[in-house]
């Protein structure tokens, strides 16, 4: 017989992201771990109001979504734990724009360019639902058929009831 444990929100481990945008000619990273995928063709990340990116994201109507390697972890802290509201980020991660003017990061193995559709807005949290208009991936997680082999890329999980991150095998 199974245990209750009450009603906790048990659907993780799920994947650790950095969010970007551009905030007046400068990029701007939050991290993020609840994202989902909605139907086949568009995702889904959910923020705080409150945070420093939403008000770019609402203008631009735009974000990049950078999947975390192991040796990102120690900005990816920073950048969830400060407020651009309060420090300047833009120089946390070396990037590049690509052609939808979103900021890519370099030591990223896996990034896209998302466009926003809608924004659902509950309980002070503005989940954005967007579209993906790039993907862009180092050549070295793909396979020989040109997939994304996330073997290759092991992805940083994190998972939230003990707040920790955890590295896929
Ligand atoms: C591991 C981790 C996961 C996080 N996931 C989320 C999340 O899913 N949604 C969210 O609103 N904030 C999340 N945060 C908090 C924001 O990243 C953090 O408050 C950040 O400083 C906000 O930055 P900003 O104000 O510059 O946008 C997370 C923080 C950490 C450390």
């Amino acid at each position: 017989m199974k245990k209750q444990i009450g009603n906790t929100l048990a659907l993780y481990p799920l994947p650790i992201l950095v969010i970007g945008t551009m905030a007046d000619g400068k990029p701007t990273w939050t991290l993020c771990a609840h994202s989902g995928i909605m139907g086949h063709d568009h995702v889904m990340i959910s923020l705080l109001n409150t945070h420093y990116i939403n008000g770019f994201i609402r203008q631009n109507h735009r974000f990049s979504i950078n999947l975390v390697n192991a040796s990102m972890l120690p900005q990816c802290d920073h950048v969830g734990s400060v407020s651009g509201s309060n420090q300047d980020k833009s120089d946390i991660f070396a990037y590049q724009l690509d052609a939808y003017g979103m900021p890519l990061i370099n030591d990223s193995k896996l990034a896209m360019s998302c466009e926003v559709e809608d924004v659902y807005v509950i309980h002070n949290f503005d989940h954005f639902i967007a579209t993906v208009n790039a993907t862009y991936t180092d050549p070295s997680i793909l396979n020989e058929n040109g997939k994304i082999d996330y073997e290759k890329l092991k992805p940083v999980l994190f998972e939230f009831p003990t707040y920790s991150y955890m590295e896929s095998a």
